[in-house]
């Protein structure tokens, strides 16, 4: 006998049960959209282009690109490793990850071959960030919150990637770029489609996924750019900010998912939303505050 499904509160076991089918779903739409493309294809033309010499704050920003791609989180082996091979979570878990590993790759054999870093001391860096992790202290904690962090580091990193294609002005780094953010783009439409499901199966423990990921995530290159501050006088252009991060990755997702319209909250997500919304406008105040200006010619669109 099938054990009926809790709406208002699914185990961790129920929601990959009743998730599995959205993720065939996904993956065979990944599937038809996705490029295969090969670093080597990239680098070649960079070596051509008579090593353009990148600003500082070009060179920052492609090393904390490559920073953010060498952060793969981890937690989400433990799934592939429950699955069978070749079974929906199984299969996209790998797909998705060797697809991050090569945007590793491409962003590190371009720095390495345009001469923008010492290759050592670069690998030092990434083993370094590797062991360290992600600052967030929720991500992994159980699916709802791993999807939920998965949906906007997908998201941010693709406006990561846009924002620096208009910072670096080099038509190598600008077509790598471009690519990756395609592939990001089609990361994000996987985790927000599944986020979207969630809500529908238990909107109240998906609510509370999304609030405590929103409102515990951190900017990424916020710190590194903190830290110059303190202790360099180069100016650094900005490639992500609150502003960036609020009306170009959290308003579009959170529209989406129409979270400040739902009618099937209960008490607990009710409260999260209002919470959020809070958040929100606290974030949006940031933002004004230290309003920075806007790389041009960047197309961002939620898909
Ligand atoms: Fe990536
Ligand atoms: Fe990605």
């Amino acid at each position: 006998m099938t054990t009926p499904v809790n709406k208002f509160h699914l185990t961790q076991r129920q929601l990959l049960h009743e998730l599995e089918p959205v993720v065939a779903q996904n993956l065979d739409r990944h599937t038809a959209f996705a490029v295969n493309w090969d670093p080597r294809d990239y680098i070649p033309d960079a070596c051509e282009n008579d090593a353009p010499t990148l600003t500082a704050s070009a060179r920052s920003a492609m090393i904390t690109s490559l920073l953010t791609e060498d952060n793969l989180p981890s937690y989400y082996r433990d799934i592939a490793d429950t699955f069978p091979p070749g079974s929906p979570w199984s299969t996209w878990i790998r797909t998705w990850r060797a697809e991050e590993s090569q945007h590793a790759d491409v962003l590190h054999d371009y720095l390495v071959a345009t001469g923008s870093v010492n290759a050592d001391a670069l690998k030092h860096a990434r083993m370094q960030h590797m062991s360290v992790g992600i600052e967030s202290t929720l991500e992994g904690s159980n699916l709802l919150h791993s999807l939920a962090h998965s949906t906007i580091q997908e998201f941010m990193t693709k406006v990561y990637h846009l924002n620096n294609q208009v910072v670096c002005g080099d038509p190598v780094a600008h077509r790598i770029l471009e690519r990756i953010a395609a592939d990001e783009q089609l990361h994000t439409v996987f985790y927000r489609n599944l986020c979207d499901a969630a809500l529908d199966l238990a909107p109240d423990q998906t609510a509370r996924a999304i609030g405590d990921v929103v409102m515990n995530f951190p900017i990424p290159g916020a710190a590194r750019r903190d830290t110059r501050r303190r202790t360099t006088s180069v100016p650094v252009q900005p490639v992500y900010d609150f502003d960036r991060h609020l009306n170009d990755v959290l308003v579009p997702l959170l529209d989406q998912w129409n979270f400040f319209h739902r009618t099937d909250f209960g008490p607990d997500g009710e409260l999260i939303r209002d919470r959020l919304g809070v958040f929100l406008e606290y974030l949006g105040r940031n933002a004004a505050r230290t309003p920075h200006p806007r790389p041009t010619g960047s197309g961002l669109s939620v898909g």
